[in-house]
């Protein structure tokens, strides 16, 4: 017998044979053989052949219950009936046009009426330039420079959005006032330069930052529950000194409800009860087609006015493309409060299920999440920030990893990160499912923990 890692790979090799060759063929065409960084595994992901509800099904011929949905963006599973419907009436009628469509309204007055604070919008094809330009709006609002991002935050891929999205111990500085720190050698000084990094849970520290870069700060970005490091909520008190802050000197609260417009009918700010000025949305509100919106205040969006002297310039070919338009709206027309409710119960029940199995195995670890959306962690320890969230990945080392292979062995997929999220397409025995595989997957994993990481044992 090997050590854990060459057992766990070995076992997952010979679990998808037909993905592994596939693999090599992909790596001729892609850098590592995949065509997007978050989708990648290691040793190599598995293929996909099609989808149903909440079902994946590989290359390999394995079922597997799908608790990832591309990233949560799809709430009602794969192939949801009334998305399939519009997409295929909408395909018909031509997939785009440079043209104001029927279908771009519909979508917005459904998620005006869901969200107040969005009092006019724009769409975007991808959550990314969403929050980018929430960024340029608040820059030509106010006539200032500096972006507030808040540490181990994850706004899209571009660079300002990456900027201290893991914060490393060695190079992120004081608490009280993060340093910058990049994702990689391809982000400029500039972006550093132009990024105050916040301290995520720290209201006290969050108002001081805030405060003392009031006169250069055009807007405050947060994302309410930090969802690539470890679905960590906010508190409610963090939220609060935000906008309290941001109103007290003029500095635009954009609230990067990607993720989270899921948790409530009116997304984490009906949830928190708070009113950012500007929201940046996707994922879940193009049904599973590409997508992105911005909006809010009407007087902030005022500057992509075309009858403005110098309007901000928001183009971009697919933006607000009817079969996205189409696919969101049937998806978004579904998701009736009772639907979120529904999907929400599923996450509790995910979460508390989650926490069951590892005390049953006397493994330290939980599951932190809001509504539909759950994380797991090989740690006890109080988790409120990147920082404790990444301390407990590099604590636990490779066993993240082996705990995610040996779920997809058992047919339960999830982000390679351990990022859960249910689907109005499951039921309590999906959930179920997937608990019972972590119960036998921790329960295959404790005599390796046992001798390569005793400090994970309770
Ligand atoms: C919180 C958050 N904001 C923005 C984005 C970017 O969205 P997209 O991948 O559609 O560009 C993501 C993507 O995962 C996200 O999680």
């Amino acid at each position: 017998m090997g050590d854990l890692r060459s057992t766990v790979i070995e076992g997952y090799e010979a679990f998808a044979p037909i993905s592994r060759e596939l693999i090599e063929e992909a790596r001729r065409c892609f850098p590592g053989g995949d065509t997007r960084m978050s989708a990648h595994y290691a040793p190599y992901p598995l293929f996909v052949e099609r989808a149903a509800g909440c079902r994946l099904y590989d290359a390999d011929g394995h079922a597997l219950v799908d608790f990832m949905n591309n990233f949560t963006s799809l709430i009602h599973g794969h192939a949801f009936a009334p998305v399939v419907e519009a997409v295929i009436e909408q395909v018909q009628r031509g997939t785009a046009y440079a043209a104001p469509t029927r279908s771009q309204v519909a979508l917005a007055q459904l998620i005006r009426a869901r969200v107040p604070s969005v009092e006019q919008l724009r769409f975007t094809s991808s959550g990314s330039e969403a929050t980018l330009m929430t960024l340029r709006c608040a820059r030509a609002a106010t006539g200032r420079q500096k972006i507030m991002k808040m540490e181990g935050a994850y706004h899209g891929s571009y660079e300002l959005a990456e900027v201290s999205l893991v914060p490393r111990p060695d190079r992120c500085g004081p608490l009280a006032a993060p340093h910058p720190v990049p994702i990689d050698a391809s982000i400029p000084r500039s972006a550093l330069d132009d990024a105050v990094i916040c301290p995520f849970n720290e209201p006290a520290l969050a108002r001081a930052l805030i405060d003392r870069h009031a006169h250069e700060l055009a807007a405050v970005i947060v994302e309410p529950v930090l969802a690539s490091m470890g679905m960590i909520p906010a508190t409610p008190e963090f939220i609060a000194a935000l906008r309290e802050a941001t109103a007290r000197h003029g500095t635009v609260l954009v609230f990067d409800e990607v993720v989270t417009l899921r948790v409530s009918h009116g997304g984490a700010q009906a949830w928190y009860g708070v009113t950012p000025d500007l929201t940046a949305m996707g994922k879940i509100i193009g049904g599973g087609l590409p997508i992105g919106a911005f909006g809010g205040r009407e007087d902030l969006m005022r500057v992509f006015h075309p009858d403005e002297r110098e309007p901000v310039m928001h183009a971009s070919t697919f933006s607000g493309n009817p079969i996205s338009m189409a696919a969101g709206f049937a998806a978004m027309d579904a998701l009736t409060p009772d639907a979120t409710q529904r999907l929400n119960a599923l996450g509790e029940r995910l979460r508390a299920g989650i926490g069951a199995a590892f005390a049953r195995h006397g493994i330290r670890g939980q599951a932190t999440g809001l509504g539909s959306l759950a994380n797991i962690h090989f740690t006890d320890a109080a988790l409120a920030s990147a920082r404790d969230s990444l301390a407990g990945v590099l604590r636990s080392g490779h066993v993240n990893q082996l705990l995610h292979l040996e779920m997809l062995k058992r047919g339960v997929a999830s982000a390679a990160r351990l990022m859960y999220c249910t689907s109005t397409a499951m039921g309590d025995e999906d959930v179920d499912f997937a608990l019972a595989a972590l119960d036998d997957a921790l329960k295959s994993l404790l005599p390796g923990i046992e001798k390569e990481k005793p400090e994970l044992l309770v």
